[in-house]
């Protein structure tokens, strides 16, 4: 499990946030597959259902997001969160381009939708920025160890590289919405439900993706312990002052 909480970028404020989104921006990935071999058939039932849900996962217009994200800034003056999310819409989107392209290579169809999805989907909708920012740095902290399991499940260079990228961009992902959580307040009523809420997840993804994880070197208790790990340095960093 990595260390957040010793990052200088703990102390970004929304104006270095859309610096470094533009910055990272820049440097994309370029998904090789020259050096890739055909999966065996037991890899791609192994890893394209968990991969099909992230790609939906990943992906969004941010439309209802944004609209959350602009009554919060335009009430609270603070402008600059606007852009900083504007720029990290795009980023995810960039997420759920990479493993499109994955699936595309081996002719795997995207999802429509997907029972995770709707879920995450449905629960941002229930209230507000703040519901919104949790659920979807619950969803990042998962995807910190999905992202590890899944780049040792096989021995594609291609998927490697989308993991060794989506866990670049993630980390300073969960920095960005625990500050924001940190500017619009957050209560130790909020840090139960927090709790609670990423108990619940995680044992819907265990059920759903143990398989990729299984393979990847996470038993159920690495598992849990290292997301909690995550969702405990992400209440810390809403701690900090604002
Ligand atoms: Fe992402
Ligand atoms: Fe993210």
């Amino acid at each position: 499990m990595v260390n957040i909480t010793h990052s200088r970028m703990n102390r970004f404020n929304y104006k270095t946030w859309t610096r470094y989104f533009m910055a990272n921006d820049k440097k994309r990935l370029q998904i090789d597959f020259s050096g890739e071999k055909e999966l065996t058939e037991a890899e791609k039932k192994l890893i394209f259902p968990s991969i099909q849900a992230f790609q939906k996962g990943e992906g969004s217009d941010g439309a209802f997001l944004m609209r959350a994200v602009e009554d919060f800034a335009y009430k609270n003056h603070k402008e600059g969160y606007i852009e900083a999310m504007r720029q990290f819409v795009k980023e995810e989107n960039w997420h759920s381009a990479y493993l499109k392209k994955y699936m595309d290579h081996y002719g795997v169809k995207s999802k429509d939708r997907t029972f995770l999805d709707e879920c995450f989907r449905k629960l941002r909708k229930l209230g507000g920025i703040k519901c919104e920012i949790t659920v979807l740095v619950t969803a990042e902290m998962i995807a910190l160890t999905y992202y590890d399991a899944l780049s040792r499940c096989t021995a594609s260079p291609a998927l490697k590289a989308i993991c060794a990228q989506m866990l670049h961009d993630e980390l300073p992902h969960i920095m960005f919405q625990s500050y924001t959580l940190s500017q619009i307040g957050n209560g130790w009523f909020d840090q139960v439900l927090r709790v609670f809420f990423m108990t619940a997840t995680l044992l819907t993804v265990w059920i759903a993706f143990h398989e990729v994880y299984l393979h990847g070197g996470y038993n159920f208790s690495r598992y849990i312990r290292e997301n909690m790990g995550y969702l405990r340095q992400s209440i810390f960093l809403t701690r900090q002052s604002k």
